[in-house]
């Protein structure tokens, strides 16, 4: 898989993938995540992408000609699945989203800045508005961060041991259950027995029952929509 990442701030997104699963998955040529400095489209002498908004109010917004250029060369290379734009307004990220995402081929990512992007780039090249949470940051490219990640270690043969993503919380709309390592007595405080007892269906059918009993103290909300699908 190849991931484009467009931003006006790359060193932001330099670090993030040098680091474990991701650049992993990047030595075994199985995810090439490649950043872009809107900056390199800006216009004039000093580069500019961004501008004043329509209609007057505080706040700069990131200029239609710079994105659609690098958006128009990047398609004349290759055909992309997705031209997704990280926005406080867009769909809230879940686990689904980031299943589906894991399986595609080539991904545009779009970090807002500012205001954010003018309107028309959205409706002429967007295809998919991601929100990370319902809370504003600075700039897309943590949440792209974020989404490069959730996907990145989604990639068959990329994660370490290649069973467990399966395992996470909310992959099956449950939080995962507790779980614990050596030494079995710590302070005083023992690992619960059935963990310790070689009973493996023992042992599946606790965990399940703790993931149910944690999600619904935790997040109820999950099995509500649990019972919806
Ligand atoms: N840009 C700023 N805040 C964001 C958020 N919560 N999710 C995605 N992109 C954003």
């Amino acid at each position: 898989m190849r991931i484009d990442i467009i931003t006006v701030q790359p060193e932001l997104l330099r670090s993030p993938f040098e680091h474990s699963i991701m650049q992993r998955a990047q030595q075994k040529g199985l995810l090439e995540v490649v950043v872009h400095d809107l900056r390199e489209y800006g216009i004039g002498k000093h580069r500019m992408v961004d501008d004043y908004q329509f209609g007057g109010g505080a706040g700069m917004v990131m200029m239609p000609e710079p994105l659609a250029n690098i958006l128009d060369d990047l398609q004349a290379q290759r055909k992309y699945d997705e031209i997704i734009y990280l926005t406080p307004d867009g769909e809230l990220l879940k686990q689904k989203r980031v299943n589906q995402l894991s399986l595609k081929e080539n991904l545009i990512l779009i970090c807002g800045h500012y205001k954010g992007i003018d309107e028309r780039i959205r409706e002429h090249y967007v295809t998919l508005e991601i929100s990370i949470g319902d809370y504003v940051l600075s700039g897309g490219e943590l949440p792209a961060a974020v989404l490069v990640d959730a996907i990145g270690r989604l990639i068959p043969g990329g994660l370490g041991d290649e069973t467990s993503a399966l395992f996470d919380s909310f992959q099956d709309q449950l939080l995962a259950p507790p779980v614990y390592t050596r030494p079995a007595v710590f302070r005083g405080w023992a690992v619960p027995e059935i963990l310790r007892s070689g009973n493996f269906p023992a042992i599946e059918e606790w965990r399940h029952q703790q993931a149910i009993e944690r999600t619904r103290q935790r997040r109820p909300d999950l099995l509500d929509e649990n019972d919806q699908s």
